[in-house]
């Protein structure tokens, strides 16, 4: 048995550090967005090399703040990527702001760098990149497309926390770069939880306001904001974590490096990394034919899969009959194909094999029917 995620392996390595950091807050007193929040914001911009960082409820939330924070309003237009989580259309969305849609790049299944200029209009005020699955894009395609329009550039970072394109990180190119703490992510916590990056000043004050009700004094309010707080539990855990982060993103490689090896000479796609991406595996994702039944056939032999993500996002019922004729061929088929398989921080050389093997023999035994 091999399940898709399992976060007990990098529990038992923090756990000592993180019930004495989590005894420590409780016995403090102080709950949300104290010292913990502010080392915790520090310690991330420096990660980054970033000016600020500024801890918010979610990675949704950090993409919805950010949005807001960079002027994206109603009637606006944000190109993004029609293969992801939902989380990131709906925060564009809850502005007021109209997604549009790039194909993507079938070996990286990230947005196609190239789609993007044609698609700029002049209502177009951002482009939100996502790392899908841990693997950086071409930023500085993207930030040469932005410059050349005037575009502000919100990084979701959701699954690539410590991913690198080039020597820098990802977060750390655009106007603003947006995490998650969900358990399964790169840097996970013990609940929700998100930060946003920027090296802009004014957004990062903006950003302080707009998570505490649209405040910067108490019981003054220059504008609607949020209750989109970071508490001192997650904060105090997510230090501890962060000082393991590389760790663990290194142990992912590991995983990936095995799998690459051990099913190089099947009909499936694996996951490609471009030269100078720093792949950090939030998932590890294959392109298989006959999807279900390759998953029937993990699932029989007790291996975890799971589909990220099964109806593109130009496809969802939420858009009616607005996107009816947008056709993003690539985008289709990869969400007809693609299939995660077991990844985390901890997971054995053995459970790996045990997956590479009940692989090859699905793919075998699929060929031969
Ligand atoms: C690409 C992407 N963006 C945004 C989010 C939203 O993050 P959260 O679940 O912390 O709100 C997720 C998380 O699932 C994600 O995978």
């Amino acid at each position: 048995m091999v399940p898709l995620f399992d976060p007990k392996p990098q529990h038992r390595r923090v756990a000592d550090r993180v019930e004495k950091a989590t005894r420590e807050v409780l016995e403090s007193g102080q709950y949300v967005l104290g010292p913990n929040v502010q080392a915790f914001e520090k310690e991330c911009a420096d990660y980054h090399g970033m000016a600020h960082s500024v801890g918010v409820a979610s990675g949704t939330d950090a993409l919805h703040l950010a949005l807001r924070a960079v002027g994206v309003g109603p009637g606006d237009e944000v190109i993004t990527s029609p293969f992801s989580f939902f989380a990131g259309v709906e925060t564009i969305l809850y502005c007021g702001a109209h997604p549009v849609f790039g194909d993507i790049d079938p070996q990286t299944m990230n947005l196609d760098e190239e789609s993007i200029e044609a698609l700029v209009t002049e209502r177009t005020r951002a482009i939100m990149p996502v790392h899908i699955f841990g693997l950086p894009q071409n930023m500085e395609r993207i930030m040469s497309v932005a410059r050349r329009h005037d575009l502000r550039v919100i990084e979701d970072c959701a699954q690539a926390f410590g991913g690198r394109y080039g020597k820098q990180p990802v977060g750390s190119f655009g106007d603003a770069g947006c995490f998650s703490f969900f358990p399964t992510k790169n840097l996970g916590g013990y609940g929700d939880g998100g930060l946003i990056t920027t090296n802009n000043d004014d957004i990062a004050r903006h950003l302080l306001s707009l998570r505490n009700h649209g405040s910067h004094r108490r019981y003054h309010h220059d504008e609607v904001g949020y209750n989109s707080r970071l508490d001192e539990i997650q904060a105090a855990a997510l230090r501890v974590k962060l000082e393991h982060l590389d760790e663990f993103n290194d142990q992912r490689r590991e995983i990936a490096a095995l799998y690459d090896e051990g099913l190089a000479d099947l009909p499936v796609q694996r996951p490609q990394a471009p030269a100078d991406c720093h792949h950090v595996y939030g998932q590890y994702t294959l392109q298989v034919p006959k999807r279900d039944a390759f998953r029937e056939g993990l699932e029989a032999r007790g291996i975890g899969s799971a589909v990220y993500y099964p109806i593109p996002l130009h496809r969802q019922a939420v858009f009616g009959d607005t996107h009816a004729e947008l056709s993003l061929p690539e985008c289709e088929r990869v969400s007809e194909a693609c299939v995660s398989l077991p990844m985390f921080p901890g997971m054995s050389g053995e459970q790996a094999d045990t997956v590479i093997r009940a692989v090859r023999e699905v793919i075998q035994g699929l060929d031969a029917a």
